[in-house]
């Protein structure tokens, strides 16, 4: 009886002590699904760029009240966000995953594309409708958006995974998933090199 009693008391101190874990985007797949996903993506030389414009992937959608999809980020990735009517952050915490950097001003935090949109360009979105691209450019549905450093946005650029990973090693696993998870949804296609460098991310899980 005394043994249980203290076990549940250390419990219950180890809950209360552990930190709130931060929020992830929704549709984070596990390893393994995102192994199956990337054996079933299609790999392709990637396309040239040519005719690319950030202008022919709209951005941002409304999406619940008055938050449109940045503001809609920014308030479910961070902690204690308090809004103001017009959805604006006022307040909260941000740590951005890629390079565990925090901030309490949303104004730092850029809000990244898992798929650049150039990367997505150029991997199949340039013969879709603006439509198809402008739900790829808003999609709060699967881990295509995430609140980071404006420096790590800005550093990644359109760059895919064989050209650049997040400082953030124990990330690589989150990073690699989310990344695969949005190519296979949206059926974009990978480079060679692109898929050795997701692979070993993997293998980090
Ligand atoms: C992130 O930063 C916090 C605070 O500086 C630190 O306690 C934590 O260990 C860091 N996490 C990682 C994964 O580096
Ligand atoms: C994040 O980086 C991308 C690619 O360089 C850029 O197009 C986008 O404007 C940046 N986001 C913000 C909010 O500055």
């Amino acid at each position: 009886m005394k043994l249980s009693i203290s076990v549940a008391l250390t419990s219950a101190v180890a809950v209360l002590a552990a930190p709130a874990p931060m929020p992830t985007p929704p549709g984070i797949p596990t390893a393994s699904s995102a192994r199956t996903q990337l054996a079933g993506l299609t790999v392709a030389v990637a396309g040239s760029g040519t005719g690319y414009s950030r202008d022919l992937f709209p951005t941002w959608d409304a999406i619940s009240g008055n938050c449109n999809a940045r503001e809609f980020v920014l308030k479910r990735d961070g902690q204690n966000v308090v809004v103001n009517n017009a959805c604006e952050s006022q307040s909260g915490t941000w740590i951005s995953p890629y390079d565990n950097a925090s901030f309490t001003t949303a104004s730092s935090l850029d809000i990244d594309h898992m798929v650049p949109l150039k990367n997505a360009w150029i991997s199949g979105a340039s013969s879709w409708t603006t439509a198809q691209r402008e739900a790829l450019a808003n999609d709060v549905s699967r881990p295509q958006l995430w609140a980071v450093s404006a420096s790590a946005n800005r550093s990644k650029g359109d760059r895919s995974p064989d050209q650049w990973k997040p400082p953030l090693t124990s990330f690589y696993c989150t990073y690699a998933k989310s990344w695969i998870d949005v190519k296979s949804f949206y059926q974009l296609t990978i480079t060679s090199a692109e898929k050795t460098a997701l692979s070993s991310m993997l293998d980090t899980c």
